[in-house]
């Protein structure tokens, strides 16, 4: 039973913070992160933008371009490590989104492979029967989670949603024409053309779990990393949500002495920043990332040279570079739109295939091969035709 890829959307904060201005905050440089990372500008959350506004934008948008009534979702996967609501996010955008016939919505947490994950689970449901179209999501805001003062972390990540709609593209039409006549063309050109799925994890290695991490800080040096990042935050994005940070600063104050007395676990907001193990990551996505694209093309019976476009997560230009090299996937036939939005996690695959799709680079009929990794450490790959 085949599902495919029918609509792409996306958006992203309006604050951009360029590399010029990380540099007025940590000991850095344009050249430097440019040079080392490939990335140029970041958006940042700020003001009334929120993570679930974003994503319920890029479903929106991923619905329009499919011409998908929000009735006809069945389910809704948000991809993120940075959920705004505990429980999960996605009974929140399926509500905003005014899906009527309340479909089955879940989180799914799995870092900057979240997406991946995301896309095999879809497949999983349509297949396994009973789910038509499946919204999948991948948004994250860790400029949430960043120390803002770890000129090794802080230059790489930014915040972002991107979603694609996911169908069982003969059950559904079959379906609409019991309804309806249809609907006018798709614009994007992309409504009638087969595309099959091969998904594939690869793996989930937890003895590496500490290279990308939420660390906890000793009390004393979590306030001084609040009170420096929230003046940064606040003079960077003229007062926003680090608003949020300067609460949880207040809270901690009214909730953590009691809490030491009568010992509780620690709080939420001990997870204070990243950490990360920068040259091991680098290691483990160039060693990992050709080996699971290679697996996942084997498994599709499809030769290297049948790849259109290589779409990784967008970590790391160099990261970008090395694993195309070692798959023999020229430079041209690299998505990366990293100098624009720098890592955004579980959105970095959904954005910059909605920019490859709207820009005319990826046509009907392409095959792509995605692959994501990051924390976890987790990491896998999907082969499939737009
Ligand atoms: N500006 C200037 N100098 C810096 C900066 C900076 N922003 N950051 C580090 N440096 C310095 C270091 O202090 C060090 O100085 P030293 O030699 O005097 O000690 C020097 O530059 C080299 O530092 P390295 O950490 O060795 O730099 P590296 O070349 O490894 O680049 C980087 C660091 C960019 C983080 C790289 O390792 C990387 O991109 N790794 C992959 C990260 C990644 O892809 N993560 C994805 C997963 S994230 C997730 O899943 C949530």
């Amino acid at each position: 039973k085949g599902c495919k890829l029918v609509g792409c959307g996306s958006a992203t904060p309006t604050l951009k913070v360029s590399n010029d201005d990380l540099a007025k905050i940590v000991d850095t440089s344009d050249e430097w992160i440019s040079v080392r990372t490939g990335i140029r500008n970041r958006r940042v959350l700020s003001g009334k933008d929120s993570l679930t506004t974003l994503a319920v934008e890029a479903a929106r948008k991923a619905l329009e371009m499919a011409q998908v009534d929000p009735d006809d979702v069945d389910l809704v996967l948000m991809c993120t490590s940075t959920p705004e609501d505990l429980f999960g996010s996605a009974p929140q955008i399926q509500k905003a989104l005014g899906c009527k016939r309340n479909p089955l919505a879940y989180d799914i947490t799995a870092a900057c492979s979240g997406f991946v994950l995301g896309l095999v689970s879809a497949a999983c449901h349509i297949r396994g029967g009973g789910f038509q179209n499946v919204l999948v999501i991948g948004a994250d805001a860790l400029s949430r989670y960043v120390d803002w003062t770890d000129r090794g972390t802080c230059i790489l990540f930014g915040d972002a949603a991107g979603a694609v709609l996911v169908q069982d593209l003969l059950e559904y039409n079959f379906y609409k024409l019991f309804v309806s006549f249809g609907r006018a063309s798709c614009p994007f050109n992309c409504r009638f053309y087969t595309l099959s799925f091969i998904l594939e994890i690869s793996a989930l290695d937890a003895t590496f779990a500490k290279l990308i991490q939420l660390f906890t800080l000793p009390a004393t040096v979590k306030k001084m990393v609040y009170l420096v990042l929230t003046c940064i935050v606040m003079v960077m994005a003229k007062g926003t949500h680090l608003n949020a940070t300067m609460k949880e600063n207040e809270m901690d104050k009214a909730l953590g002495s009691n809490g030491s007395v009568l010992g509780f676990p620690p709080r939420r907001s001990s997870y204070s920043c990243i950490q990360m193990n920068g040259k091991e990551v680098f290691r483990f996505a160039v060693r990992c990332v050709p080996q699971t694209i290679e697996s996942s093309l084997e498994k599709a019976g499809l030769p290297g040279s049948s790849i259109d476009w290589l779409l990784l997560h967008q970590a790391n230009q160099r990261i970008l570079d090395a694993v195309a090299t070692r798959l023999e996937v020229p430079p041209e036939q690299v998505i990366s739109n990293l100098a624009n939005y720098g890592n955004t996690s579980a959105a970095s695959i959904p954005l910059a295939l909605d920019e490859a799709v709207r820009s005319g680079k990826v046509k009907a009929g392409h095959t792509i091969a995605a692959a994501g990794f990051g924390a976890g450490l987790t990491w896998g790959s999907a082969i499939f035709r737009w």
